[in-house]
C-alpha cells in the first residue's frame, strides 16, 4: 500500500487531519489499532474552541455541529457560596461551543466513510520503519498478515499510550510532566441540566463541574481519590455528594436520574519535545496531555492538525517553511495550554498537602477575579482558545 500521509490512530486529531488533508487533495491513510466502536465509545469533554469550530468548517464536516451543538456565551465559577459568571462574550468578543467529543468523532467518521477514505481499524503489532530517510512506512498486521503502508509522511496521531512517540531514541525525546494527587469522577446523564451554562465549582469536600451534551444529557464530574473505584460509587452516592458540592441554589434545580456511563480519569500534565523526527510528526495526545478544567485537550489536538495539515499542503505546493516550523510553533501554543490548565486546576481543587496558607492563596486569586475586569479578561481570552 502507498499513500501520501500515514496517519496513526483515529482519534479526533488523526480523523480531523485526514479530513482536512483530504480538502488539500492530500491522500491519506489512516491505521488504528482499536476498533470504530471502541473508538466512538470513549467519553471525553466537549467544549469546543472557535479555532476548532473554523477547522471543523474547513474539513466540511461542521454541519450537524451548528445544528446540536450549544453556543455558551460565559461559564460560572462557584467558590463555596460565592459566585462568579466569566462573561466570555462581553470580555473577549468571543464565544465556544458545547458539542461532545464523541459527536466530534462521529461526524468525522461519517464523512471519511462518505468521502471513500481508507481506515484500516483492529490493525495490531504497529510500528514505524525509515521515518528517519525518506522513505517511512507503517507496518502492522490486519487479516492475519503483515502490510506495509508506505508514506512520504507520517502523522503520529495515536494518542498518549501510543507508538509513535516511543519510536525515536529516548535521548531525542524530552519529557516534561506534573502529575496530580487526585482523578475526576464523571458521569453521563440523561436529565437536564442544572444550569444554561457550565459550573466549575471548588467546595471544602473538593471540585465539581456541572456540564452538558445537550439541553437533555448532562455531564457532572466530583474530584475523587487516586485509589476511588467507580464500583465504590453508586449513582445515588455521586448525586449526594454532587449536591453537597453545588452552589446551594443550582443544587436545589439538580435533577437526578441513572447514569450511563461512570469512569475516574487521573490529571496530568505533559509534553514531549520535540513534536517533529524527520519525517514523523507528532500531533495531539501522543505529544502532550492538559488536565481537563478548560477542556483544552481536543482544542490543542485541533491546533496541531490544522498547523500540521496547513504545513503538509505548503509542502506539496513547493515550501517546506511551515513543515520545518511545526514543531516550534506549535509548542509555543501548546505551552501556553498546558499554563493555563495548570492554573485553572490549580486553582479550583483541594489540595489538602498544601494546608491553610495553600487554600488562602486559592481563596485570594477567586476575590481577586471578582474584583478584577484584567484578570476575569486574561481567564476569558485563554478560555475561548488562543490564535493558531
Ligand atoms: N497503533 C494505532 N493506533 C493507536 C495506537 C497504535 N499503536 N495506540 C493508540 N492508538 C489509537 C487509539 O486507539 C486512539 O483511537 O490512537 C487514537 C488516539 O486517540 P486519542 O487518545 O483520542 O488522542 P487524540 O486523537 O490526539 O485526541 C486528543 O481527544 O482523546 C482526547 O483527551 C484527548 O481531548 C484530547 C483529544
Ligand atoms: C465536559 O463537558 O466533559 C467538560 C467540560 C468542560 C471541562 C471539562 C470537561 O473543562
Amino acid at each position: 500500500m502507498r499513500t501520501q500521509v500515514a496517519i496513526v490512530g483515529a482519534g479526533p486529531s488523526g480523523l480531523l487531519l485526514g479530513a482536512l488533508l483530504h480538502r488539500h487533495g492530500i491522500d491519506n491513510v489512516i491505521v488504528e489499532q482499536r476498533s470504530g466502536d471502541y473508538v466512538l465509545s470513549r467519553i471525553r469533554a466537549g467544549v469546543l474552541e472557535q479555532v476548532m469550530v473554523d477547522l471543523m468548517d474547513e474539513a466540511g464536516v461542521g454541519a450537524r455541529m451548528h445544528r446540536e451543538g450549544l453556543p455558551h456565551d460565559g461559564f460560572e465559577m462557584a467558590f463555596d457560596h460565592d459566585r462568579l459568571r466569566i462573561d466570555l462574550h462581553g470580555l473577549t468578543g468571543k464565544r465556544v461551543m458545547v458539542y461532545g467529543q464523541t459527536e466530534v468523532t462521529r461526524d468525522l467518521m461519517d464523512h471519511r466513510a462518505q468521502a471513500g477514505l481508507q481506515t484500516v481499524y483492529e490493525a495490531d503489532g504497529v510500528r514505524l520503519e525509515g521515518w528517519e530517510g525518506t522513505r517511512p512506512a507503517v507496518v502492522f498486521q490486519h487479516g492475519g498478515r503483515e502490510q506495509r503502508l508506505e508514506a512520504d509522511f507520517i502523522a503520529g496521531c495515536d494518542g498518549f499510550h501510543g507508538v509513535c512517540r516511543r519510536t525515536p531514541p529516548p535521548d531525542a525525546v524530552h519529557t516534561f510532566e506534573k502529575v496530580y494527587p487526585f482523578g475526576w469522577l464523571g458521569l453521563l446523564a440523561d436529565t437536564p441540566p442544572v444550569h444554561h451554562e457550565l459550573i466549575y465549582g471548588s467546595s471544602g469536600r473538593g471540585f465539581t463541574l456541572a456540564s452538558m451534551r445537550s439541553h437533555t444529557r448532562s455531564r457532572y464530574y466530583l474530584q475523587c481519590r487516586l485509589d476511588e473505584k467507580v464500583e465504590d460509587w453508586s449513582d445515588e452516592a455521586f448525586w449526594a455528594e454532587l449536591r453537597r458540592r453545588l452552589p446551594a441554589d443550582a443544587a436545589e434545580h439538580l435533577v437526578t436520574g441513572p447514569s450511563l456511563e461512570k469512569s475516574i480519569a487521573p490529571l496530568r500534565s505533559f509534553v514531549a519535545e520535540p513534536m517533529r523526527f524527520g519525517r514523523l510528526f507528532l500531533a495531539g495526545d501522543a505529544a502532550h496531555i492538559v488536565p481537563p478544567t478548560g477542556a483544552k485537550g481536543l482544542n490543542l489536538a485541533a491546533g496541531d492538525v490544522g498547523l500540521l495539515a496547513r504545513a503538509l499542503a505548503e509542502h506539496y505546493a513547493g515550501s517546506d517553511e511551515g513543515l520545518d516550523g511545526y514543531s516550534a510553533r506549535a509548542l509555543k501554543r501548546v505551552w501556553k495550554a498546558e499554563r493555563f490548565s495548570w492554573w485553572f486546576t490549580m486553582l479550583m481543587h483541594q489540595f489538602p498537602e498544601n494546608g491553610g496558607f495553600g487554600l488562602r492563596v486559592q481563596r485570594a486569586e477567586f476575590d481577586f477575579l471578582c474584583q478584577s475586569r484584567a484578570a476575569q479578561q486574561a481567564l476569558a481570552e485563554n478560555y475561548v482558545g488562543l490564535p493558531l
